[in-house]
């Protein structure tokens, strides 16, 4: 598909739902998941990502995340993460559901976000769900190690995200269900589609949307949507947004 023909659909685009992974990210340097030099390909899921994982080492997640959030704030939004948030001025029902945890989105001036695998920038509490912002429990981690992450309640701060095996924030994966429903296009930016529920969001089960893939490889998706587009996110999305 041309991005010729893309702007077209745009233009008509009523409804518009976006699907973002970490392939968008890659735009402002960030690591991928599973591709070259990816983060799972360095690292072991089950011990970095799993509530067994935090129980057992939390020293290490927390080292871990710390890494990431510093990696976070030492990079900016992309070209690809500004054209979005100019795209959604411009449609009336326009939806981000994005699986990044690294503010990008927000950061790029995007609105109507839907974080669907949490958010780096909070913390919460193990037991009662208290959160408080990621970055004064870093302060203390690295002052005091494993005992600043105990709260009074009996429980641990651990990062707000979604780690292997929990379920997705209830309200944002509904919102984003509903979206992908009223959707006429979608578009499916920089993520590989082997992560569920979120990947099904782009599948005929989830939306009646024309549905444009824009990534530089193949993926789990590739066979499920309408149009494919073997393209950087920043080949693309600017273009759009001019
Ligand atoms: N533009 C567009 N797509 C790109 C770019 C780019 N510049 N660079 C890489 N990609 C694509 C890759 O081809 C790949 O298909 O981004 C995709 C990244 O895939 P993954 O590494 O699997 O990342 P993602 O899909 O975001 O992973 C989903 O898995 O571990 C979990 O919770 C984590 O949210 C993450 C989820």
């Amino acid at each position: 598909m041309e991005t010729a023909e893309l702007r077209a659909r745009l233009a008509a685009a009523r409804s518009l739902t976006v699907l973002t992974g970490s392939g968008i990210s890659a735009e402002s340097g960030l690591p991928t998941f599973r591709g070259v030099g990816g983060l799972w390909r360095m690292h072991r899921v089950e011990d970095l990502a799993s509530p067994r994982g935090f129980a057992r080492d939390p020293h290490l997640v927390w080292t871990w995340y710390a890494e990431r959030r510093r990696a976070h704030a030492g990079v900016e939004p992309s070209s690809a993460h500004v054209a979005l948030a100019a795209i959604e001025e411009r449609v009336d029902d326009f939806t981000l559901a994005t699986q990044n945890v690294d503010s990008l989105h927000l950061r790029a001036g995007s609105r109507n976000v839907l974080e669907l695998h949490g958010k780096m920038r909070e913390s919460r509490c193990t037991i009662c769900d208290l959160r408080r912002p990621l970055d004064d429990v870093l302060v203390e981690f690295t002052r005091d190690g494993v005992e600043a992450l105990r709260h009074d309640c009996g429980g641990m701060w651990r990062p707000d995200i979604v780690w292997f095996g929990e379920p997705l924030p209830r309200a944002a994966l509904e919102a984003a269900f509903d979206a992908a429903r009223r959707a006429d296009l979608m578009l499916v930016v920089g993520t590989s589609g082997m992560v569920q529920p979120a990947a099904s969001l782009a599948t005929k089960q989830c939306t009646d949307a024309f549905v444009v893939e824009i990534n530089p490889e193949e993926t789990a998706l590739t066979a499920h949507v309408d149009a494919s587009m073997r393209a950087r996110a920043s080949d693309v999305l600017p273009d759009l947004a001019g």
